[in-house]
């Protein structure tokens, strides 16, 4: 997946800066043999925090790259306002931003220049606004001390807050976190979930999180949905998620070590 793909012009040139919302409806994706998705329908509303959770391997990150446009799904379709994300033209719409899961920064560059390459290549905005721009983002998630290091000198919490900064300079109307707390303990991740609260609030920005993260999900989303083995088995409010009766959510939430009954021993756990 590549970051050049998500193009956007100048952000005065577009017609509209609000959050925007997403409908998802009947939507299909296989690779090769292989069905990942299936018949996945939903709606979220401007300015959501939304959550897609579910185990490794159910389709998650696929998803989002439907939703992001970089892939087109086999059947059924995703709109953002009304338009087609896959679309060149839908592009130039709205701004959009990606936080890849690993990060994706470039190991040669400075926070600053990292920061600053895409809009530089781009014509995001004028050349003279760049810096501000990329100050600023980094002002906001308190990191603007870093700005000369490489990303080797960083921590993975560093990594990931500089990864969302790179996001902000886009001045997203959605911004999309593939899995923004994994491989970080548990205060760096509170911190990311603030992060993530914090800029709805701040940007009214839509924010679509994937994660496996229940911490997280719960705590800062206005909804959840579930997904598994590319199925959604429900979308609902962190409160109603975390009260159901349904078995195969609660044991997802809260798996039971049962030496009794490993689950590595049984047949459908060990082929997910
Ligand atoms: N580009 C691809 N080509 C073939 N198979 C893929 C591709 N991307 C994902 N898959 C498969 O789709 C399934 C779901 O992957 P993914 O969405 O990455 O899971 P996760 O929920 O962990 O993010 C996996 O079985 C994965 O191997
Ligand atoms: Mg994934």
């Amino acid at each position: 997946m590549s970051a050049a793909k998500l193009k956007t012009k100048p952000s005065a040139e577009r017609q509209d800066r609000s959050p925007v919302g997403i409908e998802v409806s009947s939507l299909s994706k296989g690779y090769d043999h292989q069905q990942v998705l299936f018949d996945i329908n939903l709606a979220i509303k401007p300015g959501e925090i939304f959550t897609i959770m579910g185990p490794s391997g159910s389709g998650k990150s696929v998803l989002l790259r439907q939703i992001a446009g970089l892939e087109s799904p086999d059947t059924g379709k995703v709109r953002i306002n009304g338009l087609d994300p896959a679309e060149p033209a839908t592009r130039d719409r709205f701004a959009l931003a990606l936080v890849f899961q690993a990060g994706a920064l470039f190991n040669s560059l400075t926070v600053y220049d990292n920061l600053a390459l895409y809009p530089m290549e781009h014509h995001i905005c004028p050349k003279s606004e760049i810096r501000d721009r990329v100050m600023h983002a980094l002002q906001i998630l308190s990191i603007e001390n870093t700005f000369n290091k490489l990303p080797a000198e960083l921590s993975g919490g560093m990594k990931k807050r500089v990864a969302i900064a790179r996001a902000l300079v886009m001045e997203p109307q959605l911004i999309l976190y593939d899995e923004p707390t994994s491989e970080l303990d548990p205060v760096m991740s509170a911190t990311i979930a603030e992060i993530i609260a914090t800029l709805k609030e701040q940007f009214t920005v839509t924010s679509i999180v994937v994660s496996h993260d229940r911490d997280l999900a719960l705590t800062v989303s206005d909804r959840v949905a579930i997904l598994r083995q590319g199925r959604l088995l429900a979308v609902d409010t962190p409160a109603a998620i975390r009260s159901t009766s349904d078995p195969v959510i609660r044991d997802f939430l809260n798996p039971q070590i049962d030496l009794r009954n490993p689950r590595f021993k049984q047949l459908e756990a060990s082929n997910e």
